[in-house]
């Protein structure tokens, strides 16, 4: 404990002194207006240089803002957040969920609600939940048969995980009824999110919907044929989407791109997606009930910054595997991928 905490002073002063020196070297450059330096030795214009130690200094700040939260990670005094993540069996599962929780991980009072597309909760999720060192609910919903997609089925034909996040939701409304005194209160507070288990999170971006009044939204990355996906803001409010595709849809938005308070949720018990949504209209069979677009909360310095990715992961090819297996030499079934 002693040498963790060492450590730490030693890291916390070095990065005080390189910051410090940064900003030493900033200040000579640009107080010596007639000093010129010569930066011919390394090949450099003073603006250049200039520029350059502008970057460095970007990146320590960004660096230092990422080991505060991390750093934050173990706080107990902020709003608890809710994750809804419905997750199904395939090749990459347990490497989505080994990436997922690495980032979970270092978010505080984060509460892990796991909802599995399956009729009984597996061995690997259930082990792989009790290692991770994050708090958790394991649950349960099996998609009905004429709602899922079948293999060849293009991917847009049916919307994926709506009865696992109807599960979460059905899950936290019941312990919302149950809970007593204080801990009814931490959920006074609480906000609800819907994390797919293979886009990509940034630490910011929980900072960022931690304080939910009701619904707050944000751009998201890489998705609907676009760089991004975002709300418009003007005055403090959101007044359209910046979206490629149906912008006639009551909120054009990804799931990745708004969380809801949990008081809210619990306010309106009719609020859940719907299985059968025409395509792209997931999102907004659950959040018409909740919200109008004037009353969206803008996040992300008014919803300028990518904090949030809609990344895909290539299916693995099975060509090799599948050919050894047919001489009876596949990879060993009992070792977990
Ligand atoms: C996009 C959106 O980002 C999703 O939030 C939305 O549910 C989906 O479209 C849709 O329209 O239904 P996309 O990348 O196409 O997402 O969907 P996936 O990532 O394949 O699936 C979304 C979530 O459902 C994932 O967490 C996935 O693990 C889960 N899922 C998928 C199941 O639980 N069962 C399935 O059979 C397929
Ligand atoms: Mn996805």
């Amino acid at each position: 404990m002693r040498m963790r905490l060492r450590l730490k002073t030693v890291f916390v002063l070095y990065f005080m002194v390189s910051l410090l020196g940064l900003i030493y070297a900033l200040m000579q450059l640009d107080s010596s207006a007639g000093q010129r330096c010569d930066c011919r030795d390394h090949g450099m214009s003073k603006d250049q240089e200039i520029s350059q130690l502008r970057g460095e200094l970007q990146k320590l700040q960004d660096h230092i803002k990422t080991s505060e939260l991390v750093k934050d990670s173990k706080k107990t005094d902020v709003p608890i957040i809710y994750v809804i993540t419905p997750t199904y069996a395939r090749l990459v599962q347990k490497a989505e969920l080994t990436r997922l929780s690495h980032t979970f991980l270092h978010v505080p009072q984060l509460h892990w609600i796991m909802v599995e597309d399956a009729p009984q909760p597996t061995p690997l999720v259930t082990d792989f939940l009790a290692a991770s060192g994050l708090t958790y609910t394991h649950l349960h919903k099996l998609t009905p048969k004429d709602r899922k997609l079948q293999e060849g089925d293009p991917s847009w034909l049916k919307p994926r995980g709506a009865e696992q996040r109807n599960e979460g939701l059905r899950w936290l409304r019941e312990m919302g009824a149950a809970a007593k005194g204080k801990e009814a209160a931490a959920l006074e507070d609480a906000v609800v999110y819907f994390a797919d288990d293979d886009n990509t999170y940034s630490l910011q971006l929980f900072e960022e919907m931690r304080y939910t009044h009701r619904v707050s939204v944000w751009p998201v990355g890489l998705v609907g044929g676009m760089k991004f996906e975002r709300p418009v803001v003007e005055d403090g409010k959101v007044v359209r989407f910046h979206t490629g595709w149906l912008p006639i849809r009551p909120f054009p938005m990804d799931m990745a791109g708004f969380a809801v308070s949990l008081r809210q949720v619990l306010a309106n018990p009719k609020a859940c997606f719907d299985g059968d949504a025409q395509m792209g209209f997931l999102e907004s069979s659950f959040l018409q009930h909740l919200i109008t677009v004037e009353e969206l909360e803008p996040k992300a310095d008014l919803c300028t910054k990518v904090l949030v990715w809609h990344t895909r992961t290539e299916k693995p090819k099975m060509k090799r595997e599948d050919a050894l297996q047919k001489q009876g030499l596949g990879s060993d079934p009992d070792v977990e991928v």
